[in-house]
Parts: structure tokens; sequence; C-alpha cells
């Protein structure tokens, strides 16, 4: 059975994000979406809420599953068994710290997890969660770029109603 893991800190979960998650999972036969949980960034949603989040987006794609880890990916790939992770590459500016983050994983886990990379959709390439999170906290529109139920999260959080 081929798994992946699609790790990221998903705070929301975008368009963007969806579409690799859709496409990896047609590749992968079972894809666990895992959020990390870091310490040293502030985020907007709580691990627990990006996890609720995440279920609720993929509930119709029967092969993804929605976890979360701390500390290395490594270590969580290891513990589950886990030899693949998936990563989207938006644009040439992605892909230095991918590059990055990929060589390092591979060396760190003594090649055990290797990084796939799927290039997003060009009609998400502009998407970010940073740029989610402010158009919405100006109250800009975001339905292009997050589930209704999702903008609606968004907004509440700061204190906007849709
Ligand atoms: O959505 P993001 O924030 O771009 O995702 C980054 C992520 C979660 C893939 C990366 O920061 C990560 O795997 N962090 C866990 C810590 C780790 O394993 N670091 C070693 C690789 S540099």
């Amino acid at each position: 059975m081929k798994k992946a893991v699609y790790p990221g800190s998903f705070d929301p979960v975008t368009y963007g994000h969806l579409d690799v998650i859709t496409r990896a999972a047609r590749i992968f036969d079972e894809l666990t979406v895992s959020v990390l949980n870091n310490t040293q960034k502030k985020p907007l949603f709580s691990v627990e809420e990006r996890v609720k989040i995440l279920e609720e987006a993929t509930k119709d794609i029967p092969n993804v599953k929605v976890d979360s880890f701390s500390g290395l990916l490594i270590d969580y790939a290891r513990e589950h068994d886990l030899h693949v992770s998936v990563r989207g590459l938006r644009a040439i500016t992605d892909f230095e710290y991918e590059l990055q983050i990929a060589q390092t994983n591979r060396k760190l886990s003594g090649g055990s997890l290797d990084t796939v990379f799927l290039t997003t959709s060009l009609e998400y390439a502009y998407l970010s969660s940073s740029s989610v999170k402010e158009i919405a906290s100006f109250q800009g529109d975001i339905s292009q770029c997050v589930p209704p139920f999702v903008a609606e999260l968004i907004y509440q959080k700061y204190g906007h109603k849709m």
C-alpha cells in the first residue's frame, strides 16, 4: 500500500492545499494530512481547530486521514511507517525553502523519508494562508481562497460578520 504524509501548518487550509490533497490522494492509497503543532508560531487557529477544519474539508475523500504532530517530521514519519512526504510548489520562490527541507529530511532520516512535490494548479499559485488572513483581517473577499465554512470561521476570529 502506497502511503504518504502531507505535513504543514494549514492555518487555515486554502483551496491551494485542497488542490494538492485531492491530487495526492489520487496518487497514493492513503494520504495523512498532518498539522504541525509549532510552539514558536502564534497561529490563528489552534491545532485542534485546524484538524477539525481539515477533516470537514476532506470528508468526501475516503483515503485522506487528518492528524497532527509535534517535533521533527522524520520522527513522526518513522513512528507511522510513512516514507513519502508530499509538498506543494507554487512558484520558484518556494523552491529553495522546500529543497532545503526535503534534503534535510532525507539526510536526517537516513534516506527513509523522501519528498514528492506537486506543482500547485496555476489558478491557486498566488494563494497563501498568510495572505488569506491578512485580506480577511481587513474584511476583504476571501471567497476564492477558502471554502465558505472556512471563510466564516476566519471572519469570526477577526470579529467580522460574513
Ligand atoms: O505549511 P508550512 O508551515 O510551510 O509547513 C512547514 C513544515 C511543517 C513542512 C515544516 O516546517 C516541518 O516539517 N516542520 C517540522 C520540524 C522539522 O521536521 N524540521 C526539519 C526540516 S527543516
